[in-house]
């Protein structure tokens, strides 16, 4: 048998995986490739086998006996049952001290249990969070790795060598130990459901409250991508505004259905949060949004529920625009900073020593949320490891504070318009509930204690207290 020359392959090719593929062989890397059903594989030698060394394998045996030793092995099918197959099969023709990576959008609690299943087997494993859709994946993805450092050792140099650059430094990093790869990516995904909700938002009250033609806020969006907020997202925005429907002539948003779609991810890190008892107000009003969008019959029944008296519009429509956009960077502010709370709760949970820093700067390229701003989140952290929450870095408590007046004056404007702003809304009350001296959970548990004799704690003694509460005289 003539000897292995690959030194890494990917098993799973459909737009992701071959993508990835491509972008080991562009970078000089021998690359086994390999797909349940040979057809993609060779789909991908025939339309791009000139841009690297590809080995094609057509089994799972020839797939490890294309391997050089210790095998590398990145697995981009589907999450869930499918991964699980393939670990399986890769698993009984792999030998001691080889590795697989998941490059899959696992559920975190699935890389902890497989990582642990395959280190019995002698085998060493990475559950690799992957960022950045099929582009990214082809010209430098963000990557987000969890596992043992001595499996990091062996691939780490490859991935980041693969990954989107920003300023000399790789877009990948070693998270952390087991789970804590794939746990990021979750919570990166949530926030991506907040930033596109803001976004979402934003640009209804534009359309609502000013009444602005699709394509002037597709410009609008364009020279906001010149402040604070430039971001990939908001690029993409300006973007989407612009594009017109080639059968209507309408702008091609007005033909879109208005239901969105999700996949899980958002979904997967509310509930993680609510275990972890963190508030991540502004990912969970994104998903909220997202179900109601799609629930058609409530929403048909409902549509001629009535409004109440609305306000008129703002009388300044450049200075609602300004508004808007502080409002938008605050709210984003405390997307981020909900979504590192969550992400240092979980970092304590499981004894991963996450360093937020080192995160915000893996996702300043290759990411759906690259965005300028996330330079200053590591900075922050590069000054101040332990923030207690982002809010209290120099800079976004400033940026929050310069910002607030127009951020009330878009909440209440939107709600006197009868214009639902959750994510804006949700936001302003976390900023609030946060910064006040005092709130009504003092309330909350003299009626816990008063029903179910839960007892409370007193601001002037230690110790638990429970009354005898008498009722209305
Ligand atoms: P697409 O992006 O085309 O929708 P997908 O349906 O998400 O891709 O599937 C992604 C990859 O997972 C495919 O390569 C698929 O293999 P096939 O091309 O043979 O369908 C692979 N896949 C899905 N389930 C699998 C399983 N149980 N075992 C092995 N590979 C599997």
């Amino acid at each position: 048998a003539p000897s292995p020359t690959a030194q890494i392959g990917v098993t799973g090719l459909a737009v992701m995986g071959s993508n990835i593929a491509r972008n080991f062989a562009r970078n000089g890397y021998s690359v086994a490739v390999h797909n349940r059903s040979i057809a993609k594989t060779d789909a991908l030698i025939a339309d791009h086998g000139g841009e690297g060394n590809f080995v094609r394998a057509e089994t799972m045996a020839d797939f490890a006996a294309a391997l050089q030793r210790p095998r590398r092995a990145l697995i981009m099918v589907q999450a869930g049952d499918a991964t699980d197959a393939v670990i399986e099969e890769i698993a009984a023709v792999f030998e001691p001290g080889d590795i697989i990576i998941d490059g899959g959008n696992a559920l975190y609690t699935d890389t902890i249990r497989r990582e642990a299943s395959l280190a019995e087997r002698g085998l060493l494993f990475i559950g690799a969070g992957i960022s950045g859709g099929e582009e990214g994946a082809l010209l430098g993805p963000s990557i987000m790795p969890g596992g043992p450092a001595e499996s990091y050792a062996a691939v780490g140099p490859m991935l980041e060598k693969v990954a989107a650059q920003v300023d000399g430094e790789p877009c990948c990093t070693h998270i952390g130990p087991d789970g804590s790869g794939h746990f990021v990516k979750m919570v990166h995904n949530g926030i991506e459901y907040a930033d596109m909700q803001l976004i979402g938002e934003a640009y209804d009250l534009m359309r609502k409250a000013l009444d602005m033609p699709v394509a002037e806020i597709g410009t609008v969006f364009k020279a906001w991508n010149d402040t604070e907020l430039a971001s990939y997202l908001i690029e993409i925005t300006a973007d989407v505004l612009a594009q017109v429907d080639a059968a209507t002539g309408k702008p091609l948003v007005d033909v879109i259905v208005d239901e969105a779609g999700q996949k899980g991810t958002g979904r997967w890190t509310v509930k993680s949060a609510l275990d972890l008892g963190i508030p991540v107000t502004g990912i969970a009003e994104a998903v909220f949004a997202r179900a109601l969008s799609s629930s058609r019959t409530q929403r048909d029944a409902a549509a001629g529920l009535a409004a109440g008296t609305l306000a008129p519009p703002p009388a300044d429509a450049a200075a609602f625009i300004d508004d808007i956009r502080a409002a938008l960077y605050a709210s984003k502010v405390i997307a981020y900073a909900q979504g590192f709370d969550q992400i240092s709760a979980g970092s304590r949970e499981y004894g991963w020593n996450v360093n937020p820093g080192a995160l915000a700067t893996i996702w300043r390229g290759g990411c759906i949320i690259r965005a300028q701003f996330l330079n200053r989140i590591r900075e922050a952290y590069q000054e101040h490891p332990e923030l207690p929450s982002l809010l209290l870095a120099p800079y976004f408590r400033d940026a929050v504070e310069s910002g607030i007046d127009s951020w009330r004056r878009v909440v209440a404007t939107a709600a006197t318009m009868g214009i639902p702003v959750p994510a804006f809304g949700s936001s302003l009350a976390y900023y609030d509930g946060l910064r006040a001296e005092r709130l009504p959970a003092a309330l909350t548990q003299g009626l816990r204690d008063y029903f179910g004799a839960h007892t409370y704690r007193r601001i002037d003694a230690e110790g638990s207290f429970h009354t005898l509460w008498s009722s209305d005289r």
